[in-house]
């Protein structure tokens, strides 16, 4: 029988409107790896904070190292030995990363810690060696990816005295290279005696790091089982009974001589986005794959305007001048960033307000489309992608991840765009809903003949959805591949490829 360090039994929490947690349990052993699965709102996050005192329970009982823990608040479940990083990341960007690391406990030794800067470089640069990360500590925090990013927080939490480390989706925003980088701190860390509990919509990597798979639904416990024992149906049976299932394409339905709505020549921003030329067909979805860094993020912002850029760009045949995203948009652009923290939410505002932000002038010429119309709107979009929500007026920062990404894909649904980027579009959603997503992509281009540009850092996504994939590599385009032509080996060997 393996040591239990921590159990948490029947916990209960609501907030207005939301029962988010119904009397769960949770026990987890020293040193194992432990999944903890479920739908976007399910209550994974919830039980999170409920656990390192970020609010209060409402009833229930938590047990670590043998004794009742009741911590007030993340500052004393860290003094104890439970870490938290958060789905979101929650750093302040205008400080280095070292600053970022040791904020809260910088060295005492100096009266003003800024003083001490040096010695805060040098252990950074210590600690990042030894968790093998690739991160220059005197760097900016908002000059780094959100990948890098999230490494920075993994690191401020494991270089805490660790017992217990809660992971809450840290692969969404990494490459491949990243999550074999994470898994391999995850293991050491584990042979120390550490244990984790991970959350993710990446069902597949749970079978690959964890040791026992726990699911919630709709703020219940379902069950905890043995990885080993469980296969990936069996997980997504228990999370959701069900899922809608968007086949494969194996063919492009992009129409013969479908027209072109976009040609993009010469585009140039920087050493990330180096002579970009691509054409966007009516009907169609182009993928866009590479590795992390190289450039496909750049490259849209260039196009949608966010960056200074040079180069030429056609829609639907004519000359366009984007110089802002406000020209972009103008043109029919929609730009679904990755980040959307940074730049797809007001998070102090409704899901209402959020999800009709950039329709004013469409929905109502001179303000005069009455409130309870524009809801309707609203209402049916945000019924479209099932978003979880007691009601429209609900603030968005209080909706669990998944859904706030699903609110900002419904704000550029309504606008009306014919040309859509998505930059991650999936990334922390759960796989009922990334079915639902994938289907409403393909209605679009389908049956209402719009046309989208899709980043994807998941190479099967990318793969099922497009009509034709780009790669990228270093800042270079490598090669556009017909659907047809397109497989697993051959996108890897042009992501790799220098051009
Ligand atoms: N501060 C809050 N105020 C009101 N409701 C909240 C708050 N935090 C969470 N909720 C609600 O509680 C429920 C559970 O949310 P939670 O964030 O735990 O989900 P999750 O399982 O982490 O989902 P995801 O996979 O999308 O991150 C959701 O319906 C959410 O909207
Ligand atoms: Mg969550």
């Amino acid at each position: 029988m393996r040591n239990v360090v921590l159990s948490m039994e029947n916990i209960d929490k609501r907030f207005a409107g939301v029962h988010a947690l119904k009397g769960v349990d949770f026990t987890l052993y020293e040193g194992e790896i432990h999944a903890l699965v479920g739908e976007n709102g399910a209550g994974k996050s919830t039980l999170m904070k409920a656990l390192t005192g970020i609010f209060p329970k409402d009833s229930g009982e938590i047990h670590f190292m043998g004794k009742l823990f009741n911590p007030q608040g993340p500052k004393e479940a860290l003094d104890a030995g439970i870490a938290i990083v958060h789905q979101e990341l929650n750093m302040m960007e205008h400080l280095t990363v070292a600053q970022n690391l040791f904020i809260g406990r910088e060295s005492t030794k100096r009266t003003s810690w800024w003083l001490d800067e040096k010695g805060q470089n040098q252990r950074a640069r210590e600690l990042f060696k030894r968790l093998n990360m690739n991160i220059d500590p005197e760097e900016k925090l908002s000059d780094l990816t959100v990948g890098k990013q999230q490494m920075v927080e993994i690191a401020k939490a494991v270089s805490h005295n660790l017992k217990v480390l809660i992971l809450d989706e840290p692969s969404a925003a990494l490459t491949e290279r990243e999550i074999d980088d994470l898994f391999a701190i995850m293991r050491d860390l584990a042979k120390k005696g550490v244990a984790m509990i991970y959350i993710s919509h990446r069902l597949d990597e749970i079978g690959v790091i964890t040791d026992r798979v726990t699911v919630l639904r709709d703020g219940e416990y379902v069950g905890t089982k043995e990885t080993k024992d469980l296969t990936k149906e069996e997980m997504i049976n228990m999370m959701v009974g069900r899922v809608i299932y968007e086949k494969p394409k194996s063919h492009s339905n992009v129409p013969e001589g479908a027209p072109v709505v976009m040609k993009v020549e010469n585009l140039n921003a920087g050493h990330q986005v180096q002579n970009i030329s691509f054409e966007l067909r009516k009907g169609e979805i182009l993928g866009f794959a590479g590795l992390m860094g190289a450039g496909r993020t750049e490259t849209m912002r260039a196009l949608f305007g966010a960056d200074n850029a040079s180069g030429n760009i056609w829609i639907n045949g004519k000359k366009a001048i984007i110089e802002s995203p406000i020209d972009a948009i103008r043109y029919g652009i929609g730009y679904l960033s990755e980040d959307r923290k940074r730049f797809g939410l007001a998070l102090n505002l409704s899901v209402h307000e959020n999800a009709i932000m950039s329709s004013f002038e469409d929905l109502s010429p001179k303000f005069l489309l009455p409130q309870k119309d524009m809801k309707k709107v609203s209402q049916e979009y945000t019924e479209k992608l099932k978003v979880k929500t007691p009601s429209l007026d609900q603030i968005v920062k209080n909706l669990s991840g998944g859904n706030q990404q699903k609110v900002v894909i419904a704000k550029w649904l309504i606008k009306n765009s014919s040309i859509l980027i998505f930059d991650e579009p999936t990334r922390g959603i759960d796989v009922g809903a990334k079915s639902e997503i994938y289907h409403l992509m393909n209605e679009l281009v389908q049956k209402e003949g719009k046309s989208i540009i899709m980043i994807s850092s998941e190479l099967n996504e990318v793969l099922r959805m497009s009509d034709r994939v780009a790669v990228m590599c270093e800042g270079k385009l490598t090669g556009i591949v017909d659907i047809e032509d397109a497989s697993q080996e051959r996108v890897m060997a042009l992501a790799t490829s220098r051009g």
